[in-house]
Protein backbone atom coordinates (compact mmCIF):
# COMPACT_ATOMS: atom_id res chain seq x y z
CA UNK A 1 0.00 0.00 0.00
CA UNK A 2 1.42 3.27 -1.02
CA UNK A 3 1.18 6.05 1.73
CA UNK A 4 0.57 10.09 0.98
CA UNK A 5 -2.37 12.36 0.92
CA UNK A 6 -5.60 11.24 0.37
CA UNK A 7 -8.62 13.66 0.74
CA UNK A 8 -10.73 13.22 3.48
CA UNK A 9 -14.79 13.61 2.66
CA UNK A 10 -14.55 17.34 3.84
CA UNK A 11 -11.66 18.34 1.54
CA UNK A 12 -9.25 18.50 3.80
CA UNK A 13 -5.93 16.13 2.91
CA UNK A 14 -5.11 13.52 4.97
CA UNK A 15 -2.04 11.73 5.87
CA UNK A 16 -2.00 8.05 5.85
CA UNK A 17 0.94 5.15 6.58
CA UNK A 18 1.87 2.11 4.56
CA UNK A 19 -1.18 0.76 5.50
CA UNK A 20 -3.42 3.11 4.67
CA UNK A 21 -4.12 4.67 8.06
CA UNK A 22 -5.17 8.20 8.56
CA UNK A 23 -3.25 10.06 11.27
CA UNK A 24 -5.72 11.60 13.63
CA UNK A 25 -4.88 11.73 16.97
CA UNK A 26 -1.77 12.35 19.37
CA UNK A 27 -1.13 10.71 22.66
CA UNK A 28 0.88 13.09 24.54
CA UNK A 29 3.06 11.98 27.75
CA UNK A 30 3.79 15.02 30.18
CA UNK A 31 5.77 13.66 32.76
CA UNK A 32 7.25 9.93 33.16
CA UNK A 33 6.44 10.12 36.86
CA UNK A 34 4.29 8.56 39.03
CA UNK A 35 2.59 8.30 42.84
CA UNK A 36 1.54 5.00 42.11
CA UNK A 37 3.74 1.73 41.45
CA UNK A 38 1.14 -0.41 39.69
CA UNK A 39 2.96 -3.74 39.52
CA UNK A 40 1.81 -4.16 36.12
CA UNK A 41 3.31 -0.70 34.84
CA UNK A 42 6.35 0.36 37.08
CA UNK A 43 6.95 -2.35 39.50
CA UNK A 44 8.30 -1.16 42.75
CA UNK A 45 11.57 -3.89 42.69
CA UNK A 46 12.58 -1.83 39.31
CA UNK A 47 10.83 1.44 40.31
CA UNK A 48 12.62 2.21 43.97
CA UNK A 49 12.63 5.88 45.11
CA UNK A 50 16.13 6.63 43.87
CA UNK A 51 14.97 6.14 40.31
CA UNK A 52 16.52 8.46 37.78
CA UNK A 53 13.45 9.49 36.31
CA UNK A 54 13.81 12.60 33.75
CA UNK A 55 15.02 16.19 35.13
CA UNK A 56 13.14 18.78 34.50
CA UNK A 57 15.73 20.35 31.53
CA UNK A 58 14.63 16.94 29.65
CA UNK A 59 11.39 17.61 29.45
CA UNK A 60 9.28 18.67 26.63
CA UNK A 61 8.07 22.79 27.66
CA UNK A 62 4.41 23.56 27.03
CA UNK A 63 5.64 25.98 23.93
CA UNK A 64 7.34 22.75 22.55
CA UNK A 65 4.53 20.74 23.05
CA UNK A 66 2.78 23.09 21.32
CA UNK A 67 4.76 23.26 18.52
CA UNK A 68 4.69 19.83 17.80
CA UNK A 69 0.67 19.58 18.59
CA UNK A 70 0.18 23.01 15.72
CA UNK A 71 2.71 20.69 13.05
CA UNK A 72 0.56 17.67 14.15
CA UNK A 73 -3.12 19.30 13.26
CA UNK A 74 -1.49 20.63 10.24
CA UNK A 75 -1.43 16.79 9.29
CA UNK A 76 -4.43 16.06 10.31
CA UNK A 77 -4.35 15.61 13.66
CA UNK A 78 -7.80 16.20 15.79
CA UNK A 79 -7.63 14.94 18.67
CA UNK A 80 -5.18 14.93 21.77
CA UNK A 81 -5.20 12.96 25.11
CA UNK A 82 -2.40 14.08 28.15
CA UNK A 83 -0.91 11.63 29.54
CA UNK A 84 1.96 10.31 32.15
CA UNK A 85 2.84 9.09 33.76
CA UNK A 86 0.58 10.86 35.80
CA UNK A 87 -0.10 14.52 33.92
CA UNK A 88 -1.70 16.34 37.44
CA UNK A 89 2.31 15.47 38.89
CA UNK A 90 3.30 17.79 35.83
CA UNK A 91 3.84 21.39 37.36
CA UNK A 92 1.21 24.04 35.90
CA UNK A 93 -0.63 21.38 33.73
CA UNK A 94 -3.33 23.98 33.24
CA UNK A 95 -0.94 26.30 30.88
CA UNK A 96 -0.62 23.55 28.82
CA UNK A 97 -4.21 22.77 28.43
CA UNK A 98 -4.82 26.43 28.08
CA UNK A 99 -2.47 26.52 24.97
CA UNK A 100 -4.27 23.36 23.44
CA UNK A 101 -7.47 24.01 23.76
CA UNK A 102 -6.63 27.34 21.71
CA UNK A 103 -5.62 25.64 18.51
CA UNK A 104 -8.10 26.20 15.61
CA UNK A 105 -9.06 22.74 14.14
CA UNK A 106 -8.16 20.79 17.25
CA UNK A 107 -11.52 19.30 18.22
CA UNK A 108 -10.51 17.34 20.69
CA UNK A 109 -8.24 17.42 24.32
CA UNK A 110 -8.54 14.99 26.99
CA UNK A 111 -6.59 13.82 29.93
CA UNK A 112 -5.92 10.40 31.72
CA UNK A 113 -5.28 10.20 35.02
CA UNK A 114 -5.17 8.14 38.19
CA UNK A 115 -7.37 10.19 39.99
CA UNK A 116 -5.50 10.66 43.00
CA UNK A 117 -5.55 14.54 42.63
CA UNK A 118 -8.35 14.91 40.92
CA UNK A 119 -10.44 16.52 43.66
CA UNK A 120 -8.27 19.64 44.34
CA UNK A 121 -7.46 19.86 40.31
CA UNK A 122 -10.95 19.06 38.71
CA UNK A 123 -12.20 22.76 38.55
CA UNK A 124 -8.57 24.33 37.35
CA UNK A 125 -8.71 21.63 34.90
CA UNK A 126 -12.24 22.88 33.67
CA UNK A 127 -11.56 26.65 34.20
CA UNK A 128 -8.00 25.79 31.65
CA UNK A 129 -10.58 24.44 29.07
CA UNK A 130 -10.11 20.36 29.15
CA UNK A 131 -13.48 19.10 28.29
CA UNK A 132 -13.42 15.55 29.68
CA UNK A 133 -11.38 13.29 31.65
CA UNK A 134 -10.37 9.11 31.65
CA UNK A 135 -9.51 8.12 35.09
CA UNK A 136 -7.85 4.72 35.60
CA UNK A 137 -8.97 2.49 38.61
CA UNK A 138 -8.61 -1.03 38.94
CA UNK A 139 -10.60 -1.67 42.02
CA UNK A 140 -12.73 -0.47 44.61
CA UNK A 141 -11.94 -2.55 47.30
CA UNK A 142 -9.26 -0.62 49.74
CA UNK A 143 -6.81 -3.81 49.99
CA UNK A 144 -7.16 -4.67 46.44
CA UNK A 145 -6.36 -1.12 45.26
CA UNK A 146 -3.64 -0.87 47.46
CA UNK A 147 -2.16 -3.86 46.45
CA UNK A 148 -2.31 -3.42 42.50
CA UNK A 149 -1.17 0.50 43.19
CA UNK A 150 1.70 -0.42 45.43
CA UNK A 151 0.88 1.92 48.04
CA UNK A 152 -1.28 2.33 50.65
CA UNK A 153 -4.52 3.83 49.66
CA UNK A 154 -8.21 3.84 49.28
CA UNK A 155 -10.16 3.90 46.14
CA UNK A 156 -12.77 6.24 47.95
CA UNK A 157 -10.10 8.64 47.01
CA UNK A 158 -10.60 8.45 43.89
CA UNK A 159 -14.26 7.92 44.10
CA UNK A 160 -14.13 11.18 45.54
CA UNK A 161 -11.84 12.62 42.25
CA UNK A 162 -14.82 11.75 40.02
CA UNK A 163 -17.12 13.06 41.32
CA UNK A 164 -15.49 16.43 41.48
CA UNK A 165 -14.59 16.02 37.97
CA UNK A 166 -18.99 15.42 37.79
CA UNK A 167 -19.37 18.38 39.22
CA UNK A 168 -17.07 20.85 37.67
CA UNK A 169 -18.73 19.76 34.60
CA UNK A 170 -16.36 17.57 32.58
CA UNK A 171 -17.69 14.96 30.21
CA UNK A 172 -17.64 12.52 29.77
CA UNK A 173 -16.00 11.43 32.89
CA UNK A 174 -14.93 7.37 31.84
CA UNK A 175 -13.38 4.69 34.40
CA UNK A 176 -10.76 2.65 32.65
CA UNK A 177 -10.21 -0.60 34.86
CA UNK A 178 -7.67 -3.12 33.53
CA UNK A 179 -9.02 -6.51 34.24
CA UNK A 180 -6.38 -9.31 36.03
CA UNK A 181 -7.50 -12.96 36.52
CA UNK A 182 -7.67 -13.44 40.41
CA UNK A 183 -6.73 -10.08 41.20
CA UNK A 184 -10.00 -7.82 40.50
CA UNK A 185 -11.80 -10.22 37.95
CA UNK A 186 -14.38 -10.52 40.22
CA UNK A 187 -15.18 -6.92 40.93
CA UNK A 188 -15.95 -6.26 37.28
CA UNK A 189 -19.74 -6.31 37.84
CA UNK A 190 -19.66 -4.58 41.28
CA UNK A 191 -17.05 -1.90 39.22
CA UNK A 192 -20.31 -1.66 36.36
CA UNK A 193 -22.89 -1.39 39.45
CA UNK A 194 -20.61 1.41 40.38
CA UNK A 195 -21.49 3.48 38.05
CA UNK A 196 -24.97 2.58 36.53
CA UNK A 197 -26.82 5.43 35.63
CA UNK A 198 -24.64 7.89 36.59
CA UNK A 199 -23.53 9.08 33.38
CA UNK A 200 -19.49 8.52 33.83
CA UNK A 201 -18.77 5.43 31.35
CA UNK A 202 -16.60 1.73 32.91
CA UNK A 203 -14.20 0.51 30.14
CA UNK A 204 -13.09 -2.53 30.51
CA UNK A 205 -9.58 -3.25 29.70
CA UNK A 206 -7.51 -6.29 28.69
CA UNK A 207 -4.19 -6.42 30.43
CA UNK A 208 -1.58 -5.95 27.86
CA UNK A 209 2.11 -6.97 27.74
CA UNK A 210 3.34 -3.31 26.72
CA UNK A 211 6.33 -2.26 27.72
CA UNK A 212 9.70 -4.94 28.85
CA UNK A 213 10.07 -3.74 32.35
CA UNK A 214 7.61 -5.28 34.51
CA UNK A 215 6.82 -9.37 35.13
CA UNK A 216 4.20 -9.74 32.32
CA UNK A 217 1.63 -12.94 33.44
CA UNK A 218 -0.18 -13.93 30.35
CA UNK A 219 -1.93 -16.04 32.30
CA UNK A 220 -3.67 -12.82 34.32
CA UNK A 221 -5.40 -12.18 30.97
CA UNK A 222 -9.50 -11.77 30.83
CA UNK A 223 -10.91 -11.57 27.59
CA UNK A 224 -13.29 -9.23 27.35
CA UNK A 225 -15.54 -11.30 26.22
CA UNK A 226 -15.90 -12.65 29.68
CA UNK A 227 -16.62 -9.83 31.64
CA UNK A 228 -19.43 -8.87 28.69
CA UNK A 229 -21.18 -12.19 29.39
CA UNK A 230 -21.23 -10.90 32.79
CA UNK A 231 -22.68 -8.01 32.80
CA UNK A 232 -24.93 -9.16 30.18
CA UNK A 233 -26.09 -11.80 33.18
CA UNK A 234 -26.82 -9.52 35.30
CA UNK A 235 -27.95 -6.22 33.50
CA UNK A 236 -28.80 -7.24 29.34
CA UNK A 237 -26.56 -4.83 27.04
CA UNK A 238 -26.40 -4.18 22.89
CA UNK A 239 -23.69 -2.96 20.94
CA UNK A 240 -23.92 0.69 20.34
CA UNK A 241 -21.55 1.22 17.20
CA UNK A 242 -18.45 3.57 17.36
CA UNK A 243 -18.29 7.53 18.11
CA UNK A 244 -15.56 7.82 15.28
CA UNK A 245 -13.57 5.98 13.03
CA UNK A 246 -10.95 3.70 15.25
CA UNK A 247 -12.05 4.31 18.12
CA UNK A 248 -10.38 1.44 20.79
CA UNK A 249 -13.14 1.07 22.96
CA UNK A 250 -16.54 -1.32 21.91
CA UNK A 251 -19.38 0.53 23.16
CA UNK A 252 -22.31 -1.05 24.93
CA UNK A 253 -25.43 0.61 25.54
CA UNK A 254 -27.66 -0.83 28.88
CA UNK A 255 -31.12 -2.12 27.55
CA UNK A 256 -32.40 -0.52 30.44
CA UNK A 257 -31.12 2.77 29.29
CA UNK A 258 -28.73 2.88 32.10
CA UNK A 259 -25.99 4.51 30.25
CA UNK A 260 -23.28 2.63 28.46
CA UNK A 261 -20.09 0.81 29.15
CA UNK A 262 -16.63 -0.02 26.90
CA UNK A 263 -14.70 -3.05 26.52
CA UNK A 264 -11.14 -2.41 25.33
CA UNK A 265 -9.54 -5.67 23.34
CA UNK A 266 -6.51 -5.21 22.21
CA UNK A 267 -4.78 -8.56 23.29
CA UNK A 268 -8.12 -10.43 22.05
CA UNK A 269 -9.41 -8.31 19.20
CA UNK A 270 -6.51 -6.33 17.82
CA UNK A 271 -7.64 -2.86 16.68
CA UNK A 272 -3.86 -2.18 14.55
CA UNK A 273 -6.40 -2.10 11.54
CA UNK A 274 -7.58 1.30 12.30
CA UNK A 275 -4.79 2.70 14.42
CA UNK A 276 -4.77 6.13 13.70
CA UNK A 277 -2.35 7.20 16.99
CA UNK A 278 0.95 8.85 16.74
CA UNK A 279 2.48 8.89 20.96
CA UNK A 280 5.04 12.01 22.08
CA UNK A 281 6.98 10.92 25.04
CA UNK A 282 7.65 13.38 28.27
CA UNK A 283 11.16 13.56 26.57
CA UNK A 284 10.40 14.63 23.14
CA UNK A 285 10.76 11.41 21.37
CA UNK A 286 7.68 10.21 19.03
CA UNK A 287 6.41 7.18 18.90
CA UNK A 288 4.19 5.35 16.36
CA UNK A 289 3.21 1.80 18.69
CA UNK A 290 2.30 1.36 22.09
CA UNK A 291 5.24 -1.35 22.05
CA UNK A 292 7.69 0.27 19.88
CA UNK A 293 11.47 0.04 20.79
CA UNK A 294 12.88 3.05 19.18
CA UNK A 295 11.50 6.85 19.02
CA UNK A 296 12.26 10.22 16.38
CA UNK A 297 13.94 12.24 18.37
CA UNK A 298 11.85 15.48 18.22
CA UNK A 299 13.47 17.71 21.19
CA UNK A 300 16.53 18.04 18.81
CA UNK A 301 14.81 19.68 16.38
CA UNK A 302 12.96 21.51 18.66
CA UNK A 303 16.37 23.03 20.17
CA UNK A 304 18.14 23.08 17.22
CA UNK A 305 18.36 26.69 16.93
CA UNK A 306 17.88 27.31 21.02
CA UNK A 307 21.10 28.87 21.28
CA UNK A 308 20.56 31.46 18.16
CA UNK A 309 17.78 32.91 20.58
CA UNK A 310 16.97 34.76 23.41
CA UNK A 311 15.26 33.31 26.34
CA UNK A 312 11.95 34.99 25.56
CA UNK A 313 11.75 34.19 22.33
CA UNK A 314 12.65 30.59 23.24
CA UNK A 315 9.58 30.71 25.56
CA UNK A 316 7.40 31.63 22.76
CA UNK A 317 6.49 29.07 19.80
CA UNK A 318 9.06 27.56 17.70
CA UNK A 319 10.84 29.38 14.63
CA UNK A 320 9.46 29.34 11.61
CA UNK A 321 12.22 27.00 10.39
CA UNK A 322 11.47 24.70 13.32
CA UNK A 323 7.34 24.64 12.36
CA UNK A 324 9.13 23.49 8.85
CA UNK A 325 11.17 20.61 10.25
CA UNK A 326 8.92 19.02 12.68
CA UNK A 327 6.42 18.50 10.43
CA UNK A 328 8.61 17.21 7.57
CA UNK A 329 9.45 14.53 10.57
CA UNK A 330 5.78 14.22 11.88
CA UNK A 331 4.49 13.51 8.20
CA UNK A 332 7.65 11.42 7.49
CA UNK A 333 7.50 9.16 10.28
CA UNK A 334 3.92 8.36 9.52
CA UNK A 335 4.20 7.77 6.11
CA UNK A 336 7.55 5.18 6.78
CA UNK A 337 4.46 3.30 9.43
CA UNK A 338 3.18 -0.10 9.06
CA UNK A 339 3.34 -1.33 12.65
CA UNK A 340 0.46 -4.00 13.71
CA UNK A 341 2.24 -5.46 16.84
CA UNK A 342 -1.12 -6.77 18.00
CA UNK A 343 -2.42 -8.14 15.34
CA UNK A 344 0.57 -9.87 14.40
CA UNK A 345 1.07 -11.36 17.91
CA UNK A 346 -2.30 -12.55 17.82
CA UNK A 347 -1.34 -14.12 13.75
CA UNK A 348 1.83 -15.48 15.60
CA UNK A 349 -0.90 -16.77 18.51
CA UNK A 350 2.20 -16.37 20.81
CA UNK A 351 2.37 -14.81 24.11
CA UNK A 352 6.31 -14.58 24.84
CA UNK A 353 8.16 -12.78 21.47
CA UNK A 354 11.37 -12.92 21.22
CA UNK A 355 13.22 -10.29 24.01
CA UNK A 356 13.26 -7.00 22.61
CA UNK A 357 13.34 -3.40 24.64
CA UNK A 358 9.96 -1.93 24.40
CA UNK A 359 8.96 1.51 25.40
CA UNK A 360 7.38 1.45 28.85
CA UNK A 361 3.83 2.67 29.26
CA UNK A 362 4.88 5.16 32.19
CA UNK A 363 6.98 6.59 29.28
CA UNK A 364 4.69 7.39 26.70
CA UNK A 365 1.31 6.85 28.32
CA UNK A 366 -1.36 4.19 28.00
P1 LIG B 1 -11.39 8.12 24.07
O1 LIG B 1 -12.04 7.47 22.91
O2 LIG B 1 -10.73 9.39 23.73
O3 LIG B 1 -12.24 8.24 25.25
O4 LIG B 1 -10.18 7.29 24.57
P2 LIG B 1 -9.64 5.91 24.15
O5 LIG B 1 -10.81 5.01 23.84
O6 LIG B 1 -8.58 6.08 23.15
O7 LIG B 1 -9.10 5.35 25.49
P3 LIG B 1 -8.06 5.88 26.51
O8 LIG B 1 -7.34 7.03 25.95
O9 LIG B 1 -8.74 6.05 27.80
O10 LIG B 1 -7.11 4.62 26.57
C1 LIG B 1 -7.55 3.50 27.28
C2 LIG B 1 -6.62 2.35 27.12
O11 LIG B 1 -6.78 1.76 25.83
C3 LIG B 1 -5.15 2.67 27.19
O12 LIG B 1 -4.75 2.81 28.50
C4 LIG B 1 -4.58 1.44 26.55
O13 LIG B 1 -4.61 0.40 27.50
C5 LIG B 1 -5.59 1.13 25.47
N1 LIG B 1 -5.16 1.70 24.19
C6 LIG B 1 -5.38 2.97 23.76
N2 LIG B 1 -4.83 3.15 22.55
C7 LIG B 1 -4.26 1.97 22.22
C8 LIG B 1 -3.52 1.52 21.09
O14 LIG B 1 -3.27 2.26 20.14
N3 LIG B 1 -3.08 0.25 21.09
C9 LIG B 1 -3.34 -0.58 22.11
N4 LIG B 1 -2.88 -1.82 22.00
N5 LIG B 1 -4.01 -0.19 23.20
C10 LIG B 1 -4.48 1.05 23.26
N1 LIG C 1 -2.28 -3.33 30.18
C1 LIG C 1 -3.39 -2.59 29.98
N2 LIG C 1 -3.49 -1.29 30.34
C2 LIG C 1 -2.44 -0.74 30.94
N3 LIG C 1 -2.24 0.49 31.42
C3 LIG C 1 -0.98 0.57 31.91
N4 LIG C 1 -0.35 -0.62 31.75
C4 LIG C 1 -1.24 -1.45 31.16
C5 LIG C 1 -1.20 -2.81 30.77
N5 LIG C 1 -0.12 -3.56 30.96
C6 LIG C 1 -3.27 1.53 31.44
C7 LIG C 1 -3.60 2.03 32.82
C8 LIG C 1 -4.24 3.34 32.52
C9 LIG C 1 -3.59 3.79 31.27
C10 LIG C 1 -2.73 4.97 31.48
O1 LIG C 1 -2.81 2.70 30.81
O2 LIG C 1 -4.46 1.28 33.54
O3 LIG C 1 -5.65 3.21 32.33
FE1 LIG D 1 -0.34 3.05 37.59
FE2 LIG D 1 -0.87 4.78 35.59
FE3 LIG D 1 0.95 5.33 37.44
FE4 LIG D 1 1.44 3.43 35.65
S1 LIG D 1 1.20 5.61 35.21
S2 LIG D 1 1.87 3.35 37.86
S3 LIG D 1 -0.62 2.58 35.39
S4 LIG D 1 -1.25 5.06 37.80
FE1 LIG E 1 -1.66 0.76 17.14
FE2 LIG E 1 0.48 -0.60 17.94
FE3 LIG E 1 -1.77 -0.59 19.40
FE4 LIG E 1 -1.67 -1.91 17.08
S1 LIG E 1 -0.50 -2.37 18.91
S2 LIG E 1 -3.33 -0.57 17.81
S3 LIG E 1 -0.35 -0.56 15.87
S4 LIG E 1 -0.46 1.16 18.98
Amino acid sequence: MESGYTKSSDSHPVLTDRLARPLRDLRISVIDQCNFRCRYCMPRDLFSEGHPFLAPRQLLTFPEIEAVVRAGVGLGIRKVKITGGEPLLRPGLDQLIRRLTQIPDLEDVGLITNGSQLTVAAERLKAAGLKRISVSLDSLEPQTFSWITDRAGDPARILNGIDAARRAGLAPVKVNMVVQRGINSAEAVKMAAQFRGTGVIVRFIEYMDVGSRHHYQSGLLVPSREIRDAVHARWPIEPAGSNYFGEVADRYRYLDGAGEIGFISSMTQPFCGSCTRLRLAADGKLYNCLFASEGLDLRSILRADAAKRSQTEALQLASPEVCRRLEEALSGFWRARDDRYSERRQEQNSDTEPQRRKVEMYQMGG
